[in-house]
């Protein structure tokens, strides 16, 4: 019978050493990719980003109560994605001279509506739904004012903030 042949203490305390050296590497790298991941799965852009305010144009030169539609484009966050999307307002300077900015769509059913000159009115041609230039319902199925959105005027530019409803004909 021949004697069973222990490995060293030092031998041990090697193995130990490699062996604990791989698993610390492993930990790392698992750190090293898990972390960007866990992040990326439960912090989408959305959550990160703030309002956004979209500079669309000079309102130096408008006329009191003669409304102009304003094209612009704005990023809109949907889960990962940022697409750019092109929007349009009816905006208006008020005769106290601030600036109102409509959102594009009838307050029925969507439609875009347009002003007409003549009438010196929003118009509907949908259901024939009709606008004050200060957006309030004057005649037709609409349900409530035009919406608006909130604005800044920095210097000559005017900038759009949220698109908001008004549920009352005044204010
Ligand atoms: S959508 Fe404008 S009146 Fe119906």
């Amino acid at each position: 019978m021949t004697p069973v042949e222990r490995p060293s203490s030092e031998g041990i305390s090697r193995r130990n050493f490699y062996v604990g050296a791989v698993y610390g590497m492993w930990a790392a790298i698992s750190a090293a990719l898990g972390i960007p991941a866990l992040i990326y799965l439960f912090f989408p852009p959305k959550a990160r980003k703030a309002e956004e305010w979209v500079e669309i144009g000079d309102v130096s030169k408008l006329a009191p109560d003669s409304p102009v539609e304003m094209v612009f484009r704005r990023n809109r966050v949907d889960g990962w994605k940022v697409i750019s999307e092109k929007g349009t307002a009816w905006v208006v300077k008020q005769a106290d001279r601030s600036i109102v900015a409509f959102g594009p769509q009838c307050t029925h059913l969507g439609c875009a509506y347009h002003w007409d000159e003549g009438k010196n009115d929003f118009l509907c041609p949908c259901h024939s739904s009709v606008f004050s230039v200060d957006g309030r319902v004057v005649s037709g199925p609409a349900p409530r004012p035009l919406d608006r959105f909130d604005v800044q005027v920095k210097g000559s530019k005017l900038l759009l903030g949220r698109l908001r409803q008004r549920r009352e004909q005044n204010g």
